[in-house]
């Protein structure tokens, strides 16, 4: 194991899929690439989720996520699905969009790793008090639930790395590709969730309007949904100008640098071979900076 993120979930690489799908065959396809495939869990009933985490294990024997927006899953099914992440020994619950100290005792009791995603520094204070293994930190920029805050990318992750050094901690959003995954590993992460990137996937298999909009995406086709949990979408009258009609579509920001749809193979190799030689070059050109001060 190379990192704390890889020993916690026991994967490859510190790379975890976002809550972007229900479908098995995504998550198992991002798990058989080295990272942390994950079923969306707010959706499905109960009888069904069973059904997807058995599915998944017909495709794969590597460990996997189960994501819970707490406030977005009706109450009384959140109470059966979290008992069902016990009976079906789920590895990872990632759970968002709520309180984290509703769920992770009972989780982590019943033997779950639990990683908690979150938009502030404040936010992230309350999910190391509710004991979570790890932070998944989703700043303005991601295609997630970031709430009423707008706090970037460059500044959360340091914020919450420096406030809580000895938790792991996963960088949420405005990564697709090598340089990204290099940017927030020097922030002071320890991993990587995508969400865009991957519903940009062959395996994903998204709507063609889905495709089209994140396609045909610059740096501002996107907008903070209004609501309670402000997801980011996609401008009205960018879908107008690519579809003909003013609809919706949950993306991250991201979607500016994703130009085109690959395997999930593909993409994992540029995150992780194109991030070492981003790393590489940057470190080689301060070196560069460094040597020429004396
Ligand atoms: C279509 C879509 C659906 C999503 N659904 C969920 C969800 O159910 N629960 C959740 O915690 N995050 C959800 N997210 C956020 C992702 O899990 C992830 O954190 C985010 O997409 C990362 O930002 P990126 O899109 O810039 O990579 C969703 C994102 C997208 C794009």
């Amino acid at each position: 194991m190379t990192n704390r993120v890889c020993e916690l979930f026991g994967v490859r690489y510190p790379v975890v899929m976002g809550a972007i799908s229900q479908t098995p065959e995504l998550a198992a396809a991002i798990s058989n690439a080295g990272g942390l495939g994950c079923i969306a869990g707010a959706a499905a009933p109960t009888e069904q989720m069973r059904e997807k985490i058995r599915r998944f294990r017909e495709l794969s024997d590597k460990p996997f996520a189960i994501n819970f927006p707490i406030v977005l899953t009706p109450e009384k099914q959140l109470n059966e699905k979290m008992h069902l992440m016990l009976e079906e020994k789920v590895p990872v619950v990632i759970t968002s969009a709520g309180n984290p100290k509703l769920w992770t005792a009972f989780l982590k009791d019943g033997g779950c790793k639990v990683a908690h995603v979150l938009p502030t520094l404040y936010h992230a204070k309350k999910a190391v008090e509710a004991g979570v293994d790890a932070i998944i930190a989703e700043p303005a920029e991601s295609g997630g639930y970031r709430g009423e805050q707008e706090v970037s990318m460059m500044v959360l992750i340091p914020t919450i790395r420096r406030a809580f050094p000895q938790v792991p901690l996963i960088a949420a959003g405005a990564v697709a590709d090598g340089p990204g995954f290099a940017a927030v590993m020097a922030l002071g992460a320890e991993g990587v969730q995508l969400g865009t990137r991957f519903l940009a996937t062959v395996e994903a298999n998204a709507p063609e309007h889905t495709r089209k909009l994140i396609l045909a995406a610059i740096d501002t086709s996107t907008m903070s949904a209004e609501g309670r949990v402000k997801p980011r979408v996609s401008k009205p009258d960018f879908s107008m100008e690519v579809l003909g009609e003013k609809r919706q579509v949950q993306m991250g920001q991201v979607s500016a640098l994703i130009t085109d749809i690959k395997p999930v193979e593909a993409v994992m190799r540029e995150l992780i071979e194109g991030g070492f030689a981003a790393a590489r070059a940057s470190a080689d050109a301060l070196g560069e900076l460094a040597a020429a001060r004396v």
